[in-house]
Order: structure tokens, then C-alpha cells, then sequence
């Protein structure tokens, strides 16, 4: 079978290895990979800026879709030919957030999904909603159900209340899609007026570009009565943190999840104060979470907005194409 693997750290390190497939162990499945899709953490993995210390050669992707091919014994989660997706804490069952799920993630410490097999706990996989082909389904578990994280397990959205997110990545554009089908009203911000559009016709109420208007935490208080916005999804870093706290309303969640503008560097705690916040970490969600998730988008479904499909053999420039930041939602690679 065919993977990827990196020996050394950088985009142009990384190339497809034949190795012999390794058949599952007890408690473990066998996953024919049929699609995965980019997260910005892969291209912080194969550059060395995830974790520096990585033990090499790695195989690097987060999440994925494909069909069970062979399961081991004991096994009673899922069937030979199921259609699965991958849970990217792995060891993340339910209940609160324990430190030592952080070494089970998937991707790097843990199996990566740019193979064409791999090998999983049985506990690591959730069957696909209903209505959703693999490509789609390979957008869910880690961007939607980032969003989902914030919005509804830490944020508790109700309908009516306001969310803000930041840019027009895999992430925000799930946070806008389920705000607006959970009844909130939506404000979004990016760096490209057609990106706005585009965010618009998936039913933004607001749009608002970050570049043309760095003072964009007044335009969400303008929008909102002052009032601020309940819920927002900060993807974007250290550069955005203090005017994401800004733009909270009294009492409202920042799920800080993101660092594609950095990770350190100096912020106003003033209104996490003043303002009673609730800055909360994010690092995904537990697998009963993505398993509520699925749920809900078997009622209330939502077609993931992908930007560009790949074939396998382009992963690296499918990395190149989420670096250069020209895409809306997300990149997938089809196995
Ligand atoms: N902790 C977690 O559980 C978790 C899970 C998933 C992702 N993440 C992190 O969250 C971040 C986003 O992930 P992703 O996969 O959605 O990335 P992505 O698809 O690459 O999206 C990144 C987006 O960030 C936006 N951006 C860049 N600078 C910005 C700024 N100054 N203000 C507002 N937006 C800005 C850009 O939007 P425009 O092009 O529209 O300007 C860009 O499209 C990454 O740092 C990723 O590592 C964390």
C-alpha cells in the first residue's frame, strides 16, 4: 500500500512510501483511507513547527473517511465495509478533557491518514451521518467539530444569539454554517471582499474585512446594539485575541482554538475582566460530542464547502495551496 511519509522536516521532504499493510490487532480496525481532508495543523506538522522533537519518518493528516476493511477480534463497534470517519482525539471517549488524551491525537503522535490504509483502535472511528459521501464526510472531524466545540459544547448557542468568526478557513466556515442553522446570527470577518461574498451566500448576516478595517471588534459592537457577540470562534491568534475579546459581549464565550497569526505575544486582558469572559481552550471535542454532531447533520444537513479536491499524489500541493491562504473552507485529497 501506499503512504507518506517525511525523514526530515519541509514540504519538499515528503513523498510516497510502498509499505507492506499490517493487518489489525485485537480491538484495532483496518481502514481503507478513501478520503482526507487539510487541516492547518498538517502543514505545521511537516514543517517542524508542531512539535519540533517529532520522532521521524512520520505520516502526517488528521482526519479522514473511508470504509472498515478488516477488524480484529474483540471488535464490536463496526462491521467489515462500514463507512467511518476517524476521531482525531482518539483516547477522547467523553467526559472532560484529560492531559494525556493530547498523545493520542491522530496525525502525529498518532497514525496519520495520507495512506491509503491504517490501523486504528476500534474506539477511534464514528460512523458517518446519513446523506454524506466520503469526501464530505472527511471535512467533519476535526474543522466541524471544532466549530461544534465552541459553538454548542462551550458556547451553549440558543437560537438568536450572536456569533463571531474569524476568517473563511475549514473552521469558520463551519462555525458560520452551523451558527445560521442553529438560529444565530452571524458575523465574519476575512482578509478578501469576495470571500465575504462567498460567506454571505452561505447566509452570513455580517461580513466585515479585516484588512480594510482593523478596528473590525468596533464594527461587531456597531452591528450588535454594542451589546457584542456571544460566542466567538477565535481562530486567528495572538494577533486578533485582544479585539476578539473586544467584540465579546458581557458575559460571552472566546473559544481560542487557533494560531495562524501566532501564539505569543502581548494581549489587554481589560475586557476579559470588565467584561466577565469566558476564554476558553479548545483542542477539538470528545468522540460522544462528534457523535452528537453527527446527529445533528443527519437532521439538519449541511454540505461541507469544499474548495478543491486533490488526487493523492498532489498532497504536497495541496499543503502549498492551504499555505498560500487562497482557499474558502476546506481542501480535501481523494484516495
Ligand atoms: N485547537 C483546535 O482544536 C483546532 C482545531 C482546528 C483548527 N485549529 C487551528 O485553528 C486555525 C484555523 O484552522 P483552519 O484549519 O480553519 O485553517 P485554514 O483553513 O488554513 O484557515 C485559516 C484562515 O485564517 C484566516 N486568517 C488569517 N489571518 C487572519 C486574521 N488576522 N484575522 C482573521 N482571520 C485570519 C484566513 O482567512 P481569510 O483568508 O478569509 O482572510 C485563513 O483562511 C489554525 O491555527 C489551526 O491550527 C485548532
Amino acid at each position: 500500500m501506499r503512504c507518506y511519509r517525511f525523514d526530515s522536516f519541509g514540504l519538499e521532504n515528503l513523498h510516497i512510501s510502498n509499505v507492506e499493510p499490517t493487518e489489525p490487532g485485537p480491538g484495532e480496525v483496518a481502514i481503507d483511507v478513501r478520503a482526507f481532508s487539510l487541516n492547518y495543523r498538517d502543514l505545521l506538522v511537516v514543517r517542524g513547527a508542531y512539535n519540533p522533537k517529532l520522532s521521524l519518518p512520520a505520516t502526517p493528516v488528521s482526519d479522514g473517511a473511508g470504509v472498515v476493511a478488516a477488524v480484529g477480534e474483540g471488535v464490536t463497534r463496526v462491521r467489515k465495509k462500514d463507512p467511518v470517519m476517524t476521531q482525531f482525539v482518539a483516547d477522547w471517549i467523553d467526559g472532560p478533557f484529560e492531559k494525556r488524551f493530547v498523545g493520542s491525537t491522530l496525525g502525529v503522535p498518532g497514525p496519520g491518514l495520507a495512506s491509503e490504509r491504517v490501523i486504528l483502535p476500534e474506539r477511534a472511528v464514528v460512523p458517518m451521518p446519513k446523506g454524506y459521501d466520503f469526501e464530505q464526510a472527511s471535512t467533519l472531524p476535526i474543522a466541524a467539530l471544532t466549530a461544534w466545540s465552541v459553538l454548542v459544547t462551550e458556547g451553549g448557542l440558543e437560537p438568536g444569539g450572536t456569533v463571531l468568526t474569524l476568517g473563511t478557513g475549514g473552521v469558520s466556515i463551519f462555525a458560520l454554517q452551523l451558527g445560521k442553522a442553529m438560529g444565530a446570527r452571524v458575523i465574519i470577518t476575512s482578509s478578501s471582499d469576495e470571500k465575504l461574498q462567498r460567506a454571505k451566500e452561505l447566509g452570513a448576516d455580517h461580513t466585515i474585512n479585516y484588512r480594510e478595517n482593523p478596528r473590525w471588534d468596533k464594527t461587531v459592537l456597531e452591528l450588535t446594539e454594542r451589546r457584542g457577540a456571544d460566542i466567538v470562534v477565535e481562530t486567528a491568534g495572538i494577533a486578533t485575541m485582544t479585539s476578539s475579546m473586544k467584540a465579546a459581549a458581557a458575559g460571552g464565550v472566546v473559544g481560542v482554538l487557533g494560531g495562524v497569526t501566532g501564539l505569543r505575544g502581548e494581549i489587554d486582558i481589560a475586557p476579559l475582566a470588565m467584561k466577565r469572559l469566558r476564554v476558553t481552550g479548545i483542542l477539538v471535542d470528545s468522540r460522544a460530542h462528534f457523535e452528537k454532531l453527527t446527529e445533528f447533520l443527519e437532521t439538519h444537513p449541511i454540505e461541507p464547502v469544499i474548495d478543491r479536491k486533490f488526487a493523492f499524489e498532489e498532497l504536497p500541493e495541496a499543503l502549498r495551496h492551504m499555505e498560500s491562504g487562497s482557499h474558502f473552507g476546506k481542501i480535501v485529497v481523494e484516495v
